[in-house]
This record gives C-alpha cells, sequence and structure tokens, in this order.
C-alpha cells in the first residue's frame, strides 16, 4: 500500500520536474542577464536533485513491489548519452570541472537510460560529496571484454569498513552534517549494474574516491 502510494507520487512529481528543468534550461539560455543565469543555475541544480530522487524512489518502491529493474537494450552511441549527462552536470555545477577520459568507439548493448541513471547517480554524488573545488575525472572504456565506467574525486577518504555499506538501501556513510539525500542513489546504481550482469565497486585511494561501473561485453 505504502509502496504504490509512493509508485504513484513519484510517478506524478515527473512532468511538474521536467517542466521546472525546461524553464531553468530557458532561462540559461538567456546570456545578457546575470541575474537570471544565477537562478537559473539554481532552478537547474535544484530540479536535477528532484528528478534523481524521484527516479530512485520509484525504482525503489518498484522493487519493493516485486518489479525488478527491468531493461530495454539497445546500442546507441554510449559517448552521446554520456556527454549528455555531464552536460546536465555541468549547468548544475558551472564552477566544477570535469576531466573525460573517453576511449570508447564501440556502441554497447545496454539499457542507455539506465546507465545515464546510474552514471547521473555517481557524477552528483562526486560533486555533493567530494571536494568540488577539485576536478572530476570520468573514465569510460572496453577493457578486457568490459565496458568499465568510472568517476573519481577528490575528498575526505571513506574508511574501509563503510565502503561496502554504501551500496545499501538508505546508508549515508559517515558523517552527514547539512548534506541531505536519500541514500538510495549508490543503492539504485548497483542494481542497475546488476541488472546488466555488471558490478558496481568503489575504491578509495591518495585522497581521493573512485566508483567504477563494468559490464560485460560481446562485441560484434
Ligand atoms: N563520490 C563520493 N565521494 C564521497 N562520498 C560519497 C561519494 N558517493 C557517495 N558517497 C557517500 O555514500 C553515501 C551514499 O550515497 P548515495 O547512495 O548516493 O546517497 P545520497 O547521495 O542520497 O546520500 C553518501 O551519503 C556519501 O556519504
Ligand atoms: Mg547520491
Amino acid at each position: 500500500m505504502r509502496e504504490q502510494f509512493i509508485a504513484i507520487l513519484g510517478h506524478d512529481l515527473r512532468n511538474p520536474v521536467a517542466a521546472i528543468q525546461n524553464v531553468a534550461q530557458l532561462m540559461l539560455r538567456m546570456p545578457e542577464d546575470n541575474r537570471v543565469q544565477r537562478l537559473g543555475r539554481i532552478l537547474q541544480n535544484s530540479s536535477l536533485r528532484m528528478r534523481e530522487m524521484i527516479e530512485n524512489i520509484l525504482d525503489f518502491a518498484r522493487g519493493r513491489l516485486g518489479e525488478g529493474i527491468s531493461l530495454t537494450l539497445t546500442e546507441q552511441p554510449t559517448i552521446e548519452y554520456l556527454e549528455i549527462v555531464i552536460a546536465e552536470i555541468e549547468l548544475a555545477w558551472p564552477q566544477s570541472t570535469i576531466i573525460k577520459e573517453f576511449n570508447l568507439h564501440q556502441h554497447i548493448k545496454v539499457d542507455a537510460r539506465r546507465i545515464s541513471q546510474l552514471f547521473s547517480n555517481l557524477l552528483s554524488n562526486a560533486l555533493h560529496h567530494g571536494d568540488s573545488s577539485k576536478p572530476v575525472t570520468v573514465s569510460a572504456g572496453i577493457i578486457d571484454d568490459s565496458f568499465q565506467l568510472s568517476v573519481t574525486n577528490y575528498g575526505e577518504p571513506i574508511p574501509s569498513e563503510f565502503l561496502a555499506d554504501l551500496f545499501k538501501p538508505f546508508s549515508k556513510g559517515k558523517n552527514q552534517h547539512g548534506k541531505h539525500g536519500l541514500g538510495l542513489g549508490l543503492f539504485i546504481a548497483s542494481e542497475i549494474a546488476h541488472a546488466h550482469n555488471g558490478s558496481l565497486n568503489v575504491s578509495s585511494a591518495a585522497g581521493t574516491i573512485t566508483f567504477r561501473l563494468e559490464i560485460p561485453v560481446i562485441l560484434s
């Protein structure tokens, strides 16, 4: 019952949030006015967060209702939809530096919308939870017959005893002063990885944190 209510509410919130995001993007195309730009960025940042939360809650409720993550596999140009996610995040975080290390010319058979959702969760985590004054590096490529996508940010090292728990629902790591989130993003991201027969891992070294997706691929 509660899950059904969440599922309906989440679904109905999608359209108004999309409308807000569209308005934000229109505002950001009005370069002549600085105030409009600033307000547009705030709207873009907030509506992106709302959209991610809604998608994560919807997926969580669906999982509880017994419907796992279902995939629609297509062979779209991978780099193109990864670039769209990066562009969205850059609009929301104009001061950020995102370094791209893409070495990917093949089209990989995945659910592009799901991989975008996973990537969006990882990339906004990097900016929300990491040191956003330092660059975030995104790598994508085919290594040893698997599609690998990783996001690395600087930040306080996460103690190893917390690392595995981050992928559990409602897990929010250690110190969460003033950082609001549901703690569902990494859980959903790892569910998306598993649905693709892949994995999502985290490692922490030399002041950086890396989340890496690996999906086995069959290249034609
Ligand atoms: N890139 C990152 N750098 C540092 N800490 C992170 C990063 N990504 C996730 N975390 C930690 O893992 C927790 C869980 O992340 P997530 O499941 O996305 O939930 P939320 O972002 O809603 O808190 C975060 O609250 C944070 O403590
Ligand atoms: Mg998150």
